[in-house]
């Protein structure tokens, strides 16, 4: 997979007064790299990864998937790509807090015709230290378990682009760890875009884009 972010613009307009968020941004992104999405808190990184991950449209400018253009017109088609292409870890991670850690894992195979895992779904449970977890309500969760739910649930897509939006704000040194080994690994194959505040992502990624 390429993606190239040609000359890309994003203004939000409040009433009379708009900010401007994305200004040109170009870059090329692809397959097999790991990509640190860097800028202070507002710089607009988690806008970024909305129009990279075909969530929210530009202002201006195009967005190129594999050399073709992206009609931000077209929910359906946009979806449809998201499904096949993309998987994410959200900053405030989206997850359905009235549903068990279990349930939230498991609504993955019910938009794919991917069947239902067991084992992998316990495998990765285990690996993210969650096991003891798996029947609780996600709403009864830590905010650095609900993080470490909402990335085992990207992990089980099998995706090609993963975009991880703040990832490990909220996980300790040692699950941190966890997840930047998994992500070594993803991105030998895969796309891996990801956001952080600090330098830890520094030396695991393949380019530093800096907002
Ligand atoms: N839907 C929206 N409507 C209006 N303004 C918005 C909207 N979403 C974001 N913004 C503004 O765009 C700017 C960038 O926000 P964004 O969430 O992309 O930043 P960020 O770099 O991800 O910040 P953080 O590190 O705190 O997550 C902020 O000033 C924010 O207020
Ligand atoms: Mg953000």
């Amino acid at each position: 997979m390429i993606i190239q972010a040609l000359d890309l613009g994003k203004v939000y307009q409040k009433g009379k007064n708009s900010i401007e968020v994305i200004k040109e941004f170009n870059h090329v992104f692809e397959s097999g790299k790991m990509y640190l999405l860097k800028g202070a808190s507002g710089k607009g990184k988690t806008t970024l990864l909305s129009i990279l991950g075909l969530l929210d449209k530009p202002t201006s400018g195009k967005l190129l998937l594999n050399g073709k253009e992206i009609d931000f017109t077209k929910p359906g088609v946009l979806c449809d790509i998201r499904k096949a292409e993309y998987s994410f870890v959200f900053q405030d991670y989206a997850l359905f807090e009235n549903l068990s850690v279990y349930e939230n894992l498991r609504l993955v195979y019910e938009d794919t015709d991917e069947k239902l895992d067991e084992k992998r779904i316990d495998d990765l449970l285990q690996k993210m230290n969650l096991s003891h977890r798996k029947y609780h309500r996600t709403a009864e969760l830590s905010g650095g378990e609900k993080q470490r739910v909402a990335f085992a649930r990207a992990l089980l897509k099998d995706a090609e682009v993963f975009i991880f939006d703040e990832p490990i704000s909220n996980v300790d040194e040692g699950n941190a760890q966890i997840i930047f080994d998994i992500m070594k690994v993803l991105k030998t194959t895969r796309m891996v875009m990801v956001t952080c505040h600090t330098s830890v992502f520094d030396n695991i990624c393949d380019e530093i884009v800096c907002l």
